[in-house]
């Protein structure tokens, strides 16, 4: 969908027009009159109490008169004015667009972001959200489906006839706009790669498309492959993919600010091109949900695919062990004990606990190649982290306060909620091993996402100086909101918070 700004309101030809209604908007007459044009008012009038405007609520109604040129206009309810922050206006955005498209509208106009006139909320990040919760709810993976060209919206016009006044509203509107676009664009890539079945999207393929928006990003790249891992001794990695005849990739790429980088920041997300659980087997049911295991690579990349556009002021390291986790006669057994690239040795007690195998040394490979400030690992990585919260909020582990709340905070601004889990002593000593530096799993049935995270920050540990932990390691377990039952796809969960992350000043 394209999304424009227009400021001459004469010539739009439009089939639906949006408009958001506060509920205080409906208990003053006088207010609403000089709000919603005369055809509206009728219908509100006549109709009392079929519209409350309560957040998310809509109301179509059918216009025929001159005064408007939509013919059809949409009102959707934006709850309560104190009660109105940018999770509503995405809520009002998403039920408006719904309705438009039910409606079969093509061209839409839109003046929800009127409302910045009655809240503190600056209107370029209420165009954004708008934008950004449009695009995603129209968002469709139905490029298998053989079908006539179904109808679409193919415009979103924001009507702003005070484009051009003075005190720059014009140039706010239009980058709300343009940010929209850009973060839209990326979470879009992210749920196309996470919605790509595993067979038409292996680590190699994932990697090309890696290698394409690093080229349209002129951004370094380098694509490792299963010699150059070994070579650097990443047993662990390399363990994951032993059971599949797709071959392994750790990808890097590197965004370097023009001036000098106010901090350099590495971001590693999982990427399981397919989780089968290895030998320790997923049961058959739902199996095929694990496609969706390369969520945090996609997301990750979904973020570099921005950079050229944002140009930070920080470092951006990206990496993406990507790997497939099979049962071929190769696979690596229950008991196995590898090594990270700075010599941590794991038991591999449960193969199907391998995201932390590939992350640990992705973390290894960025402590001591990348000096990085800060650490940040994104992963669809324990069903017990879904047991915790839920479908919809992401949990944060982290060895630092500040890091694990600019994390959660970054989340709430862009409406993707996180929430902490704490990390204990008894978590930590969950993975330690009579056989080995660290184990793969923790205790049974207790704190499965804390082990998977006590395991990640074990090794960073030992990559940095044995017992010295310096490096901030913030840990997002998405394997909820990846992909919640609820939705028909992947999510891309993720995307706009580390965009947020890299890109505040
Ligand atoms: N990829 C899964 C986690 C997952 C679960 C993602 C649900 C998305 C939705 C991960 O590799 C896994 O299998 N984890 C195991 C760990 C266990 C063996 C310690 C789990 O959570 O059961
Ligand atoms: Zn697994
Ligand atoms: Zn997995």
């Amino acid at each position: 969908m394209k999304v424009t700004a227009v400021s001459d309101l004469t010539t739009r030809k439009n089939d639906v027009l949006i408009d958001g209604i506060l509920e205080e908007h409906l208990k003053h007459p006088e207010v609403l009159e000089a709000k919603v044009d005369p055809p509206v008012l009728k219908v509100l009038n006549k109709e009392q109490g079929i519209f409350q405007g309560k957040l998310g609520q809509t109301l179509v109604i059918r216009t025929d008169d001159k005064s408007i040129p939509e013919k059809k206009v949409v009102l959707v309810g934006l709850g309560k004015v104190n009660e109105l922050d940018l999770n509503a206006i995405r809520e009002a955005s998403t039920s408006a667009i719904k309705t438009c498209e039910k409606e079969g509208a093509k061209n839409v106009g839109t003046l929800l972001h009127e409302i910045a006139y009655e809240t503190p909320i600056p209107i370029q990040d209420i165009v954004q959200a708008m934008v950004e919760a449009s695009n995603y709810e129209l968002y469709k993976f139905d490029k298998y489906i053989r079908s006539e060209s179904k109808s679409k919206i193919k415009n979103l016009m924001v009507l702003a006839p005070k484009l051009k006044a003075p005190g720059g509203i014009g140039e706010k509107i239009r980058s709300g706009i343009s940010i929209g676009n850009l973060t839209s664009q990326a979470q879009t890539l992210a749920r196309d790669l996470a919605s790509e079945p595993s067979d038409s999207m292996t680590p190699d393929i994932f990697a090309s498309v890696a290698k394409r928006v690093a080229k349209e990003n002129d951004l370094e790249i380098e694509i490792l492959g299963h010699k150059a891992c070994k070579q650097l001794g990443m047993e662990s990695f390399l363990a994951v993919s032993k059971g599949s005849n797709n071959s392994p990739r750790f990808v890097v790429i590197r965004y370097i600010p023009k001036g000098k980088p106010r901090e350099k920041i590495v971001i590693i997300g999982k990427g399981v091109t397919f989780d089968s659980g290895g030998l320790s087997i997923k049961p058959a049911e739902g199996m095929e949900t694990m496609k969706c295991d390369k969520s945090g690579a996609a997301a990750v990349l979904g973020v570099m695919s921005t950079m050229k556009e944002l140009q930070p002021d920080v470092a951006v390291t990206m990496i993406a062990p990507l790997v497939e986790n099979m049962t071929g006669g190769s696979a690596i057994k229950p008991g196995a004990i590898v090594k990270t690239m700075n010599g941590t040795s794991i038991v591999i007690l449960n193969t199907d606990a391998e995201g932390r195998l590939i992350l640990a040394d992705a973390i290894a490979y960025a402590v001591m190649k990348e000096k990085p400030d800060k650490i940040i690992d994104i992963a669809t990585l324990t069903g017990a982290c879904v047991v915790a919260l839920g479908d919809d909020i992401a949990g944060v582990m982290s060895n630092d306060n500040k890091l694990a709340k600019e994390i959660i905070n970054a989340g709430n601004a862009v409406g993707e909620p996180m929430w902490r889990l704490p990390v204990s002593k008894e978590h930590r000593k969950s993975v330690e091993s009579k056989v080995a530096d660290v184990q793969n799993i923790g205790n049974r049935g207790q704190a499965g996402a804390q082990a998977g995270y006590a395991l990640l920050e074990k090794v960073k540990n030992d990559a940095e100086w044995p017992n010295k932990p310096t490096i901030p390691l913030g840990h997002i377990d998405i394997a909820g909101p990846a992909w919640p039952k609820k939705d028909p796809w992947p999510t891309g969960f993720g995307t706009r918070t580390l965009i947020r992350l890299v890109n505040k000043h």
